[in-house]
């Protein structure tokens, strides 16, 4: 046991002081520290006993969401994390129907003009470069402006929350972690790569499994290289492949950031047939669990589509992805309390 000098009860309004992320953008998830992570999951923690209940905190406090790509989880997460800490919500779904976008207002535009109604922005957008130069423009004409998705590449408070919830599941010790992320194309997994980069920053081992030619995207693999992260990337393995490398290498969670290539997109086909490589099952899991003792955790992103993996799994205790979604509740709490402040 180590006796630290502010050892003491628990108390939210110094632990959100002690994270010291007010005010702050998040982009990539690596604008994280390693400590500024341990103090997010930290805080979160103190937000699960009031995840359904609530708290007042951040009365008066406006979240804005602004979504230019479809969400459930994402959108609805936020909303509901701010409700529960008191606060409201600012809500556009549609943009380019039914705010000022359908009149061709740039982004620029919009998000100084949400900034003179709200304390903070989660915006969901398919153009990441767009996106980091109007920030980078806007300077301190913005509140701060939580991702909820850019691009292909970043997914920040999807790996905060799949993070969380790996931190809950195996004791919060990510530098004894090993994760697999399989798809068929790690080059659009904006999830699993926030994931990979969350999980680099603790220190935790990564094992990629995709195909050739849709490799972890250059911008990526520079955070990874830049961290020192422990990674491989293998290519075209056989479902029994993945299998038998999961037991040999001691792989604690299998991550399935799911489909990326949206129904009638060209290439969908292609995707799910080569989906058939990565039809996790009850079965195969169980064979890993009997070769390597270990209960592998499975998560998703969600949504998911039938043939990505057996469903059988949700009735399993390998199955974690609903159990994620409960965990985005206090970690997005956390994220919020932390980024707006409590005073
Ligand atoms: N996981 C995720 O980003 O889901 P949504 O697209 O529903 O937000």
């Amino acid at each position: 046991m180590v006796l630290t000098p502010d050892f003491g009860p628990r108390d939210i309004y110094a632990q959100v002081e002690k994270t010291a992320i007010k005010g702050r953008h998040l982009t990539f998830i690596d604008d994280l520290s390693s400590d500024e992570l341990d103090n997010v999951f930290l805080t979160a923690e103190m937000f699960e006993p009031y995840w359904r209940s609530g708290l007042e905190l951040l009365r008066h406090r406006i979240l804005c969401t602004l979504f230019f790509q479809p969400s459930t989880r994402t959108r609805f997460s936020h909303e509901t994390a701010m409700y529960r800490l008191g606060g409201n919500v600012l809500t556009e779904s549609n943009p380019l129907v039914s705010s000022s976008a359908a009149k061709n207002e740039s982004l620029y535009d919009s998000i100084r003009v949400i900034s003179q109604y709200a304390d903070v922005l989660v915006l969901r957008h398919p153009d990441d470069e767009r996106v980091l130069a109007d920030i980078e423009l806007l300077a301190g004409d913005t509140i701060p402006i939580i991702s909820g998705g850019y691009g292909n590449v970043t997914h920040p408070t999807q790996g905060l929350l799949d993070m969380y919830t790996a931190w809950r599941v195996l004791g919060g010790d990510f530098s004894t972690m090993s994760v697999m992320i399989a798809t068929p194309d790690l080059s659009r997994a904006r999830s699993g790569q926030s994931f990979a980069l969350g999980l680099a920053r603790m220190g935790a081992r990564i094992v990629y499994s995709g195909t050739t030619g849709l490799r972890t995207p250059d911008v990526i693999r520079e955070k990874l290289d830049g961290m020192n992260a422990t990674y491989v990337e293998h290519n075209d393995l056989t479902i029994r492949q993945q299998e038998d490398l999961i037991a040999d290498e001691g792989i604690d969670l299998l991550y399935l950031p799911g489909c990326s290539v949206k129904k009638g997109d060209p290439g969908r086909d292609d995707f799910m047939k080569k989906m058939e490589e990565y039809y996790f099952t009850v079965d195969g899991l169980e064979k890993i669990r009997e070769q390597s003792g270990k209960t592998v955790g499975v998560m998703h992103s969600l949504p998911r589509n039938e043939g990505e993996f057996d469903f059988g799994i949700d009735q399993t205790a390998h199955e974690l992805y609903f159990k994620q979604i409960g965990f985005s509740v206090p970690l997005r709490m956390s994220l919020i309390a932390n980024i707006v402040g409590l005073n």
